[in-house]
């Protein structure tokens, strides 16, 4: 993945490849025509119509051979499995909280957690919350409030730690809104930017200033190996210390933790909620075995559990993390070179394309987000997402409000690509790009009531 700052020979994809899945290869016709059976909605493709499928990080890792072994130690007893004390002692080793409780995945561990500290007239801040962490908290009728620093949702804003909660705006909140906040919270990395990290300077301020409130501190911490590698580079004093011990560091300071284990433990389905109280972690546990299952497999099978065991010692291995991140520097660096507006700096998990920049003659509510990411799956069957006006439009006094942003997000998925794959989505990203005056916007001709993305229908304008 090209040599990266002071290092004197390519970062090579740290393993080698024993199985894999063939890549069915399309023709630009045969792909103009699965649009228009899609009405242009890319999430409507078959994923075997798709040659590259950066739609999303979460869930789609490509598992190790240890993974793979350890799946069939999976031991499915309902109750007290040795794979779950396997799973346990995995994630306490990382995050030493007292009580782990498996999930399905992250957003189950959300609703748990919104059942006990949500509910109507309460505020709970973060970072930013992810989608569904908003919607968990929404639902319960509480308010759901993001406090990012300024500059970390600017594109523009080159800085090393643009997931940092602001402090003076949380200080602030936890003084004029205290009694109504039960709990605060943060999102390493940030999801929302591509996965822009947060220090831990930053992480330890929050959880001094949240402790000094007597709120509770509580981190979604879906890509914290991720978090803990940019740590390990970018922040001061940092960089002899372990990952392991970064991410000791980190967990230690909060009351718990929710976590979506199909991104940094290479699971391809699963989750947890850890929790410090033992009368939160009752209630947690009593609400689990109404919605998941019981307390030691909560939603998963025996191998799930061990196949998370396993990715979490994994996920932390340097020469993974040295690859993964830069990977997604590589893709940005040549698409800077090449002139592409692109989201600075590059994120732990995507790399996001500046819609909005590169097509300055389709107007937002034209969704120029959607047409970048639908001529990348014409041109090289490149599967991305938008993340700008189509799905986050909103509808105020009859008329339809365009983003604040337009985006398209190529997430990547973990240990799936090889460098050559990342080389044919750049070059798709320059031929596009090349002839972007030629590009046009679309219309909405159907959508549902809520979520508009998953299932809209489009027309290209003329
Ligand atoms: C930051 C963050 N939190 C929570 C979730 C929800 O996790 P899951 O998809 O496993 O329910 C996600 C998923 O993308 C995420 O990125």
């Amino acid at each position: 993945m090209g040599r990266g700052v002071g290092s004197m020979k390519t970062i090579i994809e740290p393993f080698r490849i024993k199985s894999v899945e063939p890549i069915r290869m399309t023709t630009v016709a045969e792909r103009r025509e699965v649009l228009t059976k899609c009405h242009y909605n890319l999430f409507a493709i078959p994923s075997r119509d798709v040659l590259i499928d950066l739609l999303t990080d979460s869930g789609v890792a490509a598992m190790s051979a240890a993974q793979w072994a350890a799946i069939m130690r999976g031991d499915e007893s309902y109750a007290g499995s040795p794979s779950f004390e396997r799973f346990e002692a995995a994630v306490k080793a990382l995050m030493p909280f007292k009580h782990v409780i498996p999930t399905h995945q992250g957003r189950a561990a959300e609703a748990i957690l919104f059942s006990l500290l949500g509910g109507a007239g309460r505020v709970i801040p973060s970072n930013t919350h992810f989608d569904t962490t908003r919607g968990n908290i929404e639902a319960s009728g509480a308010e759901a409030v993001d406090l990012l620093v300024p500059g970390g949702a600017d594109p523009n804003c080159i800085a090393p730690f643009k997931g940092n909660m602001d402090l003076a705006r949380l200080a602030d909140l936890l003084r004029r809104e205290g009694p109504r906040v039960p709990c605060v919270m943060m999102t390493i990395t940030n999801n929302a930017g591509g996965g822009q990290p947060a220090s831990l300077a930053n992480i330890k301020a929050v959880a001094e200033l949240a402790h000094a409130h007597g709120k509770p501190f509580i981190i979604d911490g879906c890509r914290f190996a991720e978090n803990a590698w940019f740590v390990k580079v970018r922040e001061p004093g940092q960089a002899a210390r372990s990952i392991p011990d970064i991410v000791r560091d980190i967990f230690s300071c909060a009351d718990g933790m929710t976590m979506s284990a199909k991104k940094d433990a290479f699971g391809n389905i699963g989750g947890w909620l850890a929790l410090n109280d033992d009368e939160m972690a009752a209630g947690a546990r009593a609400r689990l075995i109404l919605t998941e299952g019981f307390p030691t497999y909560g939603g998963l099978a025996g191998r799930d559990l061990e196949a998370l065991a396993q990715g979490l010692t994994e996920i932390v291995d340097e020469d993974y993390l040295r690859y993964r991140i830069r990977a997604n520097e590589y893709v940005v660096e040549r698409l800077v070179a090449s002139g592409v507006p692109v989201v600075l700096p590059a994120g732990g998990h995507a790399v996001f394309l500046d819609a909005k920049q590169a097509l300055p003659h389709i107007s937002p509510l034209q969704y120029p987000g959607q047409a970048l990411a639908v001529a990348l799956y014409e041109e090289g069957g490149v599967r991305s997402c938008e993340i700008g006006s189509v799905m986050f439009g909103k509808w105020k006094d009859g008329g339809e409000v365009a983003a604040a942003q337009e985006l398209v997000r190529l997430a990547m998925p973990r240990r799936v690509y090889t460098q050559s794959h990342a080389d044919y989505v750049i070059e798709t990203i320059v031929s596009v790009y090349e002839r972007r005056e030629k590009l046009r916007g679309y219309k909405i001709v159907w959508q549902p009531s809520a979520l508009r993305h998953f299932t809209a229908r489009f027309e290209q304008l003329p």
